[in-house]
């Protein structure tokens, strides 16, 4: 008799369809995503409606897939998790429904996840010695999140942004310099040949609550500088307006980061979401640490875009507590960290 428990994890909350088996949260024996990004490119950036079509489409090949990998079959799984939000709620529906018919045909246990909580749990993967307490910055498409991670399934939200989340403003700026979606691969694509101190934009100081972030300001900061370019004639070097936008955006982040690890002394750090897969990001979180003696961690760049497997270690941890969820689980688009 195997004390192993083994989960597999459903993630459909925006446009990936994905599945994994993860067994005991950490090790990952299949990672299925399956990628709509081709599909929503042509409208410059994720159409719902055809998110979830896809979904519908894809999520049953992608959970036999990820099984087939895993050289198992459902009488293995010992529980399901599933992303229930924050999310669009018709592509959120798709993996919950799902789950659900798994569940209830098999008999097996159902959690819901939350996503933020998959994005930071991702770090537990590669890192079997990483344990919280942590500090962790979530940096994605939709959420801009400075996380104290308290215990497994803990969180003290230190700060968010205050309008739009990081990778928003990295693919909004994309689109303003002619570079498409989705943004931040992009944009730190062709930042490696641009000047990163070319053009000044602001760096967003928020008063209101300490470890805040703001980045709206910032990014009509380069849609002004390029309108200002136009009218009087000069030329746009994209790859600088890239690097210097790019640095804003790290400078903002990493700052944030460091006075919040002088001022609680935590001493592991962890970054987290897409936008965590951004080499110089990475770079620039990981000197920072070492100059202030904390342990960097960060997960490598396919499990900080979206995917499953991050799911299918934060469902472990909730399953580890007892968490148990029923045939009523709905998704939940706009579900807070710390709740459901
Ligand atoms: O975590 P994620 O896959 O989905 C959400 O939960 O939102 O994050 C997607 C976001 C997009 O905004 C994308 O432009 C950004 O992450 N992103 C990046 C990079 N790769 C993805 N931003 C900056 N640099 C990157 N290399
Ligand atoms: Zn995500």
């Amino acid at each position: 008799m195997s004390m192993d428990v083994k989960i597999l994890a459903i993630e459909s909350s925006c446009d990936e369809t994905a599945a994994a088996v993860v067994v005991n949260g950490r090790d990952v024996k299949s990672n299925i995503i399956s990628s709509q990004i081709s599909l929503h490119t042509l409208y410059g950036g994720v159409v719902p409606e055809i998110a979830s079509r896809k979904h519908i489409e894809k999520i049953d090949q992608v959970i036999a897939e990820a099984l087939e990998s895993a050289s198992m079959t459902l009488d293995d799984i010992d529980a399901i998790g599933v992303t229930i939000g924050p999310g669009l709620v018709g592509a959120l529906l798709v993996g919950v429904a799902e789950a659900k018919a798994i569940s209830f045909a098999k008999n097996i246990p159902l959690v819901g996840v939350h996503h933020i909580e998959g994005h930071i749990s991702a770090n537990y993967i590669e890192n079997p010695e990483l344990k919280p307490p942590f500090l962790c910055l979530v940096v994605s498409g939709g959420h801009t999140h400075l996380v104290k991670v308290k215990d497994y399934g803990v969180y003290e939200i230190l700060g968010r942004t205050m309008d739009d989340a990081a990778g928003e403003a990295f693919d909004k700026v994309a689109r303003a310099i002619d570079l498409g979606y989705p943004g931040g691969p992009k944009i730190e694509k062709v930042s490696h040949e641009g000047n990163p101190g070319a053009i000044s934009f602001p760096r967003a100081h928020v008063s209101k609550g300490a470890y805040n972030f703001s980045f709206s300001g910032m990014k009509s900061a380069v849609l002004n500088y390029l309108n200002g370019c136009r009218m009087k004639g000069i030329e746009i070097v994209q790859a600088d307006v890239a690097a210097s936008f790019q640095q804003a955006v790290i400078d903002v982040l990493t700052g944030n980061a460091v006075k919040a690890l002088e001022e609680t002394g935590m001493k592991k750090f962890a970054l987290a979401g897409g936008v965590a897969s951004n080499r110089t990001l990475r770079n620039a979180m990981k000197s920072q640490c070492e100059a202030l003696g904390a342990e960097f961690f960060c997960p490598s760049p396919l499990l900080c875009t979206d995917n499953a497997a991050m799911i299918g270690a934060a469902a472990y941890y909730d399953y580890l507590a007892g968490k148990r969820d029923g045939l009523d689980l709905n998704a939940v688009p706009n579900l807070k960290l710390g709740e459901g």
